[in-house]
């Protein structure tokens, strides 16, 4: 089977999406698969990337980053011919027909249905959720319309959009200190890793918060900080005409971060530690898994999602729906599958069989 694997990509993730790279691409079983390596470039340019896990490991101190080879890689025109080709400087040529694309973008741009539907013109099966499931879990926003209208818990919070911001910021800050009070979460709605996430302790602190998190997106939320234990589920599809399954749970640490923030993520920032199996009780542990199911159905989602809650003591709430967590070797994603039995190789190639099913 010739895969292509995508990644890099135009969002704030870049790296991130760089690294779950290395560990795929040092992991995927190469007696089943044929690796086509593509990166993206923050600029969006598709370059033939060398395939070369080592290049593209998450170093804290220079996260991988795609550069423009002047390579360029042409997807199929037309549905269903699956060939694609490379120009390198106006030479053409072909790189053969590929079974599949499997798309490590997180981010906009590549985990919200832009490039899904872009597949879907081209007749390219891929990895994970498609055009709808990708834009909803994506956007915080209609995650949770979409949860909440399946009856599942979600953060309490507002949405607001840049446009109201600007008209009315006098007016927004007042409902913000009301509503909530401090500490409060504010977030771009399209974004991960944390970017662009700030937790607003006063009210000083409130115009810088949001001027941040709309760098990101032109809506952000602003959620009431949820007091309770951050655990989170792996959900994989199975073969069709199976229910996804759920793996362990996994729970975050702090210790000295204050919160789970892209430098406790990615750059060995202070105190976090991943635990995995979480402690929890049989029943908390079979109502998560149950809870992570529904909410992956909800969406539609296909291929496979970290769930993310808090542990509160009125219960879980749901925080997210990933539809293409990290996958680095060390993420949650991996690690709640490999503590449930299944090795990172045998993550990838399930995951690759389901797309094709
Ligand atoms: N958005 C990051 C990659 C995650 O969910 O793991
Ligand atoms: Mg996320």
């Amino acid at each position: 089977t010739r895969v292509m694997v995508v990644f890099g990509g135009r969002s704030s993730e870049h790296s991130i999406s760089c690294a779950t790279a290395g560990g795929v691409l040092g992991a995927i079983d190469r007696d089943r698969y044929e690796v086509i390596p593509v990166g993206i470039t923050r600029d969006g340019a598709w370059v033939l990337e060398a395939d070369d896990p080592e290049r593209f490991q998450l170093n804290p101190e220079s996260l991988p980053e795609i550069v423009d080879n002047g390579t360029r890689i042409m997807l199929p025109d037309t549905v269903n011919s699956r060939e694609v080709f490379v120009d390198e400087y106006g030479a053409r040529r072909s790189l053969g027909v590929i079974d599949m694309v499997f798309p490590i973008l997180h981010g906009p741009f590549g985990e919200d249905g832009t490039l899904q539907g872009m597949l879907d013109l081209v007749g390219l099966p891929y990895v994970g959720s498609s055009v709808f499931a990708a834009s909803a879990g994506m956007d915080k926003h209609y995650t949770k319309l979409i949860l909440k209208h399946a009856g599942i818990k979600v953060a309490d919070g507002v949405t607001i959009t840049e446009r109201r911001w600007m008209h009315e910021s006098e007016q927004v800050r007042a409902e913000l200190i009301d509503g909530f009070g401090f500490p409060m979460f504010v977030k771009p709605a399209r974004a991960g890793s944390s970017v662009g996430v700030s937790k607003v302790h006063d009210a000083s602190e409130i115009d810088e918060a949001l001027r941040v998190a709309f760098l990101e997106d032109d809506h952000l939320l602003v959620e009431k900080a949820v007091i309770g234990r951050e655990v989170e589920i792996a959900i994989l599809e199975s073969m069709p005409g199976e229910r996804p399954r759920a793996s362990v749970a996994g729970e975050i640490k702090l210790s000295g971060a204050e919160f789970y923030d892209f430098a406790a993520k990615y750059l060995n920032g202070p105190g976090v530690e991943l635990e995995c199996p979480a402690a929890l009780t049989d029943a908390e542990f079979a109502e998560m898994q149950e809870l992570g199911i529904r909410a992956f159905e909800a969406l539609g989602a296909a291929g496979l999602s970290r769930v993310d809650f808090f542990l509160t003591e009125d219960g879980f709430v749901i925080n997210e729906v990933n539809t293409m967590p990290g996958f680095t070797p060390i993420s949650m994603f991996p690690k709640c599958w490999q503590a449930s039995g299944l090795s990172y190789p045998e993550l990838i190639t399930e995951l690759l069989e389901v797309a094709l099913a």
